[in-house]
């Protein structure tokens, strides 16, 4: 008997086109020359499928695209393997133009505005996703809502999607973490990094102990798994049963964006081969290693994370019933 394979799809309801260009010592206000233009597709949930699509897994994308410059994503999905299930929405998708000058080791940043949602547009969007419920297992909900979404938008689309029997990962920030943390039920798994969960608390968490006590408290209300990343000490993560702290090695740094997303793509992966706590903690920590030793939303071959998976220190905290658990 064969086991249906594990199903995700990952919703990007605020996508983003990069425009790299880099322009050595440039001026403003002169003529200025260039060394290369580069277009990336990006978006926490276009990176998270990218990452899983990397990994080997069922992937399917979903959310708001503009119909005036597709042709990023769709190279990206061809290119994967990513099943594009984006509506097109009139107008372009937000364009955030990087200027780097690599002499003077400086990027200027200048975000153009993107779509707005309309009723109508959500009300297809409400459709698709209820249509993917059917035949996914878990989705990923990350990034920012544009305008005409509102806040509350992933308090209701878990409730939906938890009531169906899905699994449900949020990773998002501001008032729409904050709504998503304030309703019932909450995702299944939660990945804020410690900023970002300062901030949907309205509080400060000085040490581990008040991290544990916030992911409790998060838990007690119906998460399955909470895990606190903070850059380059790693991450807490946190079930009922059982508390790790999983710290990387020292790596050469290529970039960090889309560390976090890494994160999120193998605590997925974890759980769809039904991992421990430990061992999820590691896979997720050798995603997150594999995304910043290079550039783009892209993971090194498996051997490479395998690599990296080793060189994470994960110590269990304060439960020493656990610590047979440890590989
Ligand atoms: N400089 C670094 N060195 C080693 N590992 C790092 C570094 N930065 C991030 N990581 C790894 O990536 C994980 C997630 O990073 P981080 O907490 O920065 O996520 P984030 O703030 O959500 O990032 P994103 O920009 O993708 O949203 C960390 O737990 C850690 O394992
Ligand atoms: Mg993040």
């Amino acid at each position: 008997m064969t086991v249906p394979a594990f199903r995700v799809a990952t919703l990007t309801l605020n996508p983003a086109l990069d425009l790299t260009v880099r322009a050595d010592g440039w001026r403003r206000g002169e003529v200025n020359l260039g060394q290369s233009l580069q277009f990336d597709a990006g978006g926490k949930g276009v990176n998270v499928a990218s990452f899983l699509a990397d990994w080997g897994l069922g992937v399917t994308a979903t959310g708001l695209l503009g119909d005036e410059n597709p042709e990023q994503f769709e190279a990206l999905f061809r290119e994967k393997g990513v099943r594009d299930e984006f509506l097109r929405v009139p107008g372009p998708t937000r364009v955030g133009v990087k200027l780097v000058d690599a002499a003077a080791q400086e990027t200027t940043d200048i975000n153009l505005p993107g779509l707005t949602a309309t009723p109508e547009l959500l009300a297809d969007l409400d459709a698709r996703l209820d249509a993917l419920a059917a035949d996914h297992d878990a989705f990923v909900l990350a990034g920012s809502v544009p305008p005409g979404v509102g806040r509350d938008f992933y308090a209701r689309l878990t409730a939906r999607l938890r009531a169906a029997g899905r699994y449900v990962a949020l990773d998002t920030s501001g008032a729409a973490l904050q709504m998503a943390l304030a309703a019932d039920p909450l995702p299944n798994l939660l990945k804020p990094n410690i900023h970002e969960l300062e901030a949907a608390l309205g509080r400060s968490l000085g040490g581990e102990d008040d991290v544990l006590d916030a992911a409790r408290e998060l838990l007690g209300r119906g998460a399955a798994l909470v895990a606190v990343s903070q850059g380059e000490e790693g991450a807490l993560l946190v079930t009922a049963g059982e508390v790790v702290r999983a710290r990387p090695p020292r790596v050469e740094v290529v970039s960090t964006v889309g560390a976090g997303d890494a994160m999120v793509s193998g605590l997925i992966a974890a759980r769809a081969e039904g991992l421990g706590l430990a061992d999820a903690a590691r896979r997720a920590t050798s995603f997150s290693l594999g995304a910043i030793t290079r550039l783009g939303a892209h993971l090194p071959p498996r051997a490479e994370l395998d690599a990296f998976a080793a060189q994470v220190t994960v110590e269990t905290v304060g439960q020493r019933e656990a610590m047979g658990r440890e590989p």
